[in-house]
């Protein structure tokens, strides 16, 4: 059993016996009706998502607002060097460049995102910035970089002795070949060198006290990719969807899938015309799964999303998937995700 596995049968089986019945509720249905009273709420892709989720709570959880929480809780994995799929840390591409992909978006459609930036540790910051201080969605590669220094970001090598060594492992073997299909046991442990899907992506979705709901997205991408690969976790409607009157829904796994399918935006869209945050992941996963059936049984996508009422749902292509959920209730539950393959790979 994977040390993430273990973690996640860890989580549930120690959460306390009114969660577990939520949680419960949540892995049968995949989805929560929180009471009315309640209504802030932050969910995130994957088991760093819960240290995220604090960090978004410590703004939640004192009525602020939904963009400072998603943007508080991405800084959390972008800081953390033993994260090598998000930020500082992150596994560079196949040439030894960590460059990194961000998007924010708020409930009235406003966006920013970044891609392929370098030598920036928070690039979710600078995602915002974009959205507040530009007239534009997206800044790519320098000009990206150009724009976080004018704004004050610290210029800093984001290559860690860590990733170093580990990019230099995989060109014992890899041949300079970046691929995508080859290896899904990794999925039990993201980070973990050596398969070609070792990356996962944050994405966060959160509702404040008042009702607003943002989201943020942000990831080093692909670990060993071609130079100038950009993945879905920037590019709005696919890594990141939010419409204040319907809900928000982000995605981690291999982007290029996503962005076929403009995924998020579909999940969002499926919700508007009334399907559950759960129904809603599982047939845009199911999309994907019936346009690329082989090649499907080696990759992952997940989906997670949450509805303007702050009913939660998710689902994935393979087995090992999971998401955070915090709230005035619990702040570090993690749930497993439903998926179309349930073969443990461990
Ligand atoms: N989902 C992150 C990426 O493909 O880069």
């Amino acid at each position: 059993m994977t040390d993430r596995r273990r973690f996640l049968k860890a989580s549930v089986l120690g959460m306390s016996s009114p969660i577990l019945a939520w949680a419960g509720k949540l892995t049968a249905t995949t989805s929560a009706r929180m009471p009315a009273t309640s209504t802030a709420r932050v969910v995130s892709t994957w088991d760093f998502g819960v240290a995220a989720n604090q960090a978004a709570w410590a703004i939640l959880g004192k009525g602020g607002h939904a963009l400072d929480a998603v943007e508080a809780g991405a800084r959390v994995p972008e800081s953390d060097l033993k994260n090598h799929s998000v930020g500082k840390g992150g596994y560079p591409d196949r040439d030894g460049h960590v460059t990194l992909d961000a998007s924010i978006m708020d409930a009235d459609g406003s966006c920013g995102a970044v891609a392929a930036i370098e030598h920036i540790e928070h690039p979710i910051s600078v995602a915002r910035l974009v959205m507040e201080r530009t007239p534009h969605v997206l800044l790519v590669g320098e000009g990206a970089l150009q724009f976080a220094l004018e704004q004050g970001f610290k210029q800093q090598n984001l290559l860690t002795p860590d990733a170093e060594k580990a990019w230099h492992e995989w060109q014992k073997t890899a041949h300079y070949q970046p691929s995508i299909n080859s290896e899904v046991r990794d999925y039990g442990n993201p980070g973990r060198p050596g398969g070609a899907n070792n990356h996962d992506t944050i994405g966060m979705l959160a509702i404040d006290a008042h009702g607003r709901m943002s989201g943020a997205c942000t990831t080093s991408g692909m670990a060993w990719k071609m130079r100038g690969r950009v993945g879905d976790s920037p590019i709005i409607g696919a890594g990141l969807y939010v419409d204040g009157e319907v809900g928000g829904a982000t995605s981690t796994g291999v982007g290029e899938e996503v962005i076929r399918n403009a995924g998020s935006f579909l999940v969002v869209e499926l919700m508007r015309q009334g399907r559950s945050p759960h129904e809603a992941c599982k047939e845009a996963v199911m999309r994907i799964v019936n346009k690329r059936r082989e090649a499907s049984k080696t990759i992952q996508v997940g989906f997670l999303a949450m509805n303007r009422a702050g009913e939660v749902g998710a689902y994935a292509i393979q087995h090992g998937f999971s998401y955070a959920v915090c709230d005035a209730k619990k702040q570090d539950a993690l749930i497993p995700s439903q998926s179309v393959y349930t073969t443990s790979y461990s």
